[in-house]
């Protein structure tokens, strides 16, 4: 066949599957009977540590995260294991400490993992700037992720800018980041000729299910000629979740795109994760059927969103005003600069558009919401609202530098707390979670160290 280019494949059961459908609940302990046949089966990455699986191992599932990472890469030997990373924010929910990010990831490269994506709420590249040089230091391969979002500031060639942002940074490879299923199949398929017309590195997409549109805007991405797809074996894709493995797998055979890999193989994987998955409703009670939601494209609330916004409308009393507060989510949006709505941000604008609904338009504006329109998390891609921002902020100054300048080193402190609540000598990477999730750490040292 003329022009073969096989499709590579990044497996993400071990990550983004789990946490998109079953509330990141699988063990280390559900994954070691199959590593070594998902080693075997040929994929270009397994995507197998960050996102939301640290704060789940020791909050959740009683595991150390680094522990994990090793039995890993012990029983995956050949394969890259790639892991999601929130730029200056790591795997928490604020902004840490250079030095903290350094170490975090020097420590994540020596522990195994192999390919670091890493992304930033707003797209602000400064707050990407440690994270490369701290990767790139380590001898990780860096992919830089766009996180996809649409608006009047959110253009393809607004994409392509960030992304020759990235590469100059030390980007070995792009991924444009659809955490919400946006991307439609044409508008992929613009994004991914504009992006692979101005770009060398390799290009991946890694996208999701939730409005509908996924298999066929990764179908239009293979053949507008993305490298690198994202896929998960079939109990944990579709919905909320990524395109299913062999239902990709299946639909370019005999293509030039054709992935070349086993769809045998496949089956018998996935088949062991059908039980998984069932042990997992079992033992969590989570419910992993999720309902194809096209009203997302209009209201771009991502997977995991929905529920925690119930969550809080119940607790402010307006449980029945779903629809006024998904209304009012574009207007916050709009309001605020247009931040994708991605881990941080889909929080702080859910949460103002569920107060908005409940007291009147910016009556009562919580802390994050503020920090934003002060540039704590850096610069939106839009303006932000002159009158909001004198609702929220009054007269007070907007930072324009990099927000990670004013914190100062964090690391000594860390230890020296451990030390004073009876932990001396731990290991750096129990330091590391201990900065990161200092409560949930310490019950884990409790019963573990
Ligand atoms: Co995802």
């Amino acid at each position: 066949m003329a022009d073969v280019k096989p499709l590579k494949i990044t497996e993400t059961v071990l990550r983004d599957g789990p946490q998109s459908l079953v509330a990141t609940r699988m063990r280390v302990q559900d994954m070691i009977p199959v590593l070594e046949k998902l080693d075997e089966a040929g994929y270009h990455a397994i995507e197998a540590w960050g996102g939301a699986t640290f704060d789940a191992c020791l909050r959740f599932l009683d595991e150390d995260p680094w522990g994990r990472l090793r039995i890993l890469r012990h029983r995956m030997p050949k394969t890259p294991i790639q892991m999601l990373l929130r730029g200056q924010n790591l795997l928490g929910y604020n902004h840490y400490a250079d030095d903290v990010v350094s170490e975090f990831i020097k420590k994540s490269v020596e522990n195994g993992v192999s390919i670091i994506r890493v992304f930033d709420a707003l797209n602000d590249t400064r707050n990407l700037e440690t994270s490369f040089k701290a990767g790139k230091k380590a001898g990780a391969h860096m992919q830089g992720a766009l996180v996809y979002t649409t608006s009047p500031y959110h253009k393809p060639e607004d994409f392509v800018r960030l992304a020759k942002e990235m590469v100059q940074m030390g980007a070995d490879s792009i991924c444009i980041k659809d955490m919400a299923g946006l991307l439609s199949p044409y508008g992929a398929e613009t994004l991914i000729k504009q992006l692979k017309a101005e770009l060398t590195v390799p290009l991946e997409l890694h996208n999701h299910c939730t409005t509908g549109l996924g298999h066929m805007t990764a179908l239009k991405a293979a053949e507008a000629g993305v490298d690198i797809l994202d896929t998960a074996l079939a109990p944990f894709s579709g919905t909320t979740s990524q395109p299913c493995t062999e239902a990709m797998v299946a639909t370019l055979r005999e293509s030039p795109r054709d992935t070349g890999l086993n769809l045998e193989t496949l089956n018998e994987l996935a088949e062991y994760f059908t039980g998984v998955k069932s042990k997992i409703v079992n033992e969590f009670h989570v419910n992993p059927n999720f309902n194809v939601n096209p009203k997302v494209l209009l209201y771009q609330i991502p997977g995991g969103m929905l529920s925690n916004l119930r969550s809080q409308m119940a607790g402010m009393g307006i449980g029945d005003k779903l629809d006024e507060v998904l209304k009012e989510m574009p207007q916050v949006r709009k309001d605020l600069g247009y931040p994708p709505l991605v881990t941080p941000t889909s929080q702080i604008v859910g949460s103002m558009a569920v107060m908005n609904v409940a007291m009147g338009r910016y009556k009562m504006i919580p802390r994050e919401v503020k920090e934003l329109i002060r540039g704590r998390y850096g610069k939106t891609a839009g303006p932000i609202d002159p009158e909001v921002r004198k609702l929220a902020i009054g007269d007070e100054p907007v930072i324009d530098h990099r927000p990670a300048d004013d914190i100062k080193p964090q690391l000594k402190t860390m230890r020296d707390r451990l030390d004073e609540a009876g932990y001396p000598g731990l290991s750096v990477e129990d330091v590391l979670s201990y900065s990161l999730f200092p409560d949930v750490a310490l019950n884990y040292f409790r019963s573990h160290r």
